[in-house]
């Protein structure tokens, strides 16, 4: 199978999910978007209101501050895989309960097997501790760390920008060290 057809089957899976309790109180899963080929891919850490509301990652103000960095290095939304650790909203935005990060983790992981990105972008903490460990997001980001034949890069999530706009110029700031490891 083509790597578009299996992003397919796997997004199919995702929106007929019922392996953890979100799936009673979601009204759409958020499989995520972006190239069967994509080089770069971004992963947040579960799906909003909006995200809900239309089965798209990253639709609300964070997914718009997140398109304004993009943009900021010369990309656009369509260039990159987006998606989330978890593929259902919980309940109020809480953080994400281990047991649904467990049960959603493996639709991920086939993702990024499937697309083989270049570089995973993990944003903030949520996504990082669950891809490779706990950090302290002051000394972890703009940084790239590999594991098991991966290359991760470490950055906020864009809510914290939302909330405190000193991470608004860190981010850029990480965005400008993406771009210039890709050096396209
Ligand atoms: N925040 C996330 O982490 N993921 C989304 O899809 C939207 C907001």
């Amino acid at each position: 199978m083509c790597a578009k057809a299996s992003l397919k089957k796997i997004h199919q899976e995702i929106q007929n999910c019922t392996k953890c309790p979100l799936h009673k109180t979601r009204k759409n899963a958020v499989p995520g978007e972006g190239p069967s080929d994509a080089d770069l891919m971004f992963v947040g850490e579960a799906p909003g209101a909006e995200e809900d509301k239309t089965g798209r990652p990253f639709v609300g103000r964070s997914g718009q501050l997140l398109i304004d960095l993009l943009n900021g290095i010369g990309l656009d939304r369509d260039d990159v895989f987006i998606t989330s650790i978890l593929k259902s909203r919980p309940p109020n935005n809480r953080t994400p309960h281990k047991d649904e990060v467990e049960a959603c983790i493996s639709y991920l992981e086939r993702q990024i097997a499937v697309i083989n990105p270049r570089i995973i972008v993990l944003l903030g903490g949520v996504a990082i501790s669950n891809m490779i460990g706990p950090w302290k997001l002051s000394e972890a980001h703009g940084r790239f760390y590999e594991a098991e034949g991966r290359t991760y890069f470490m950055t906020y999530h864009p809510a914290a920008a939302l909330r405190f706009p000193k991470y608004r110029d860190i981010m850029s700031e990480d965005f400008q060290k993406l771009k210039d490891e890709l050096d396209f």
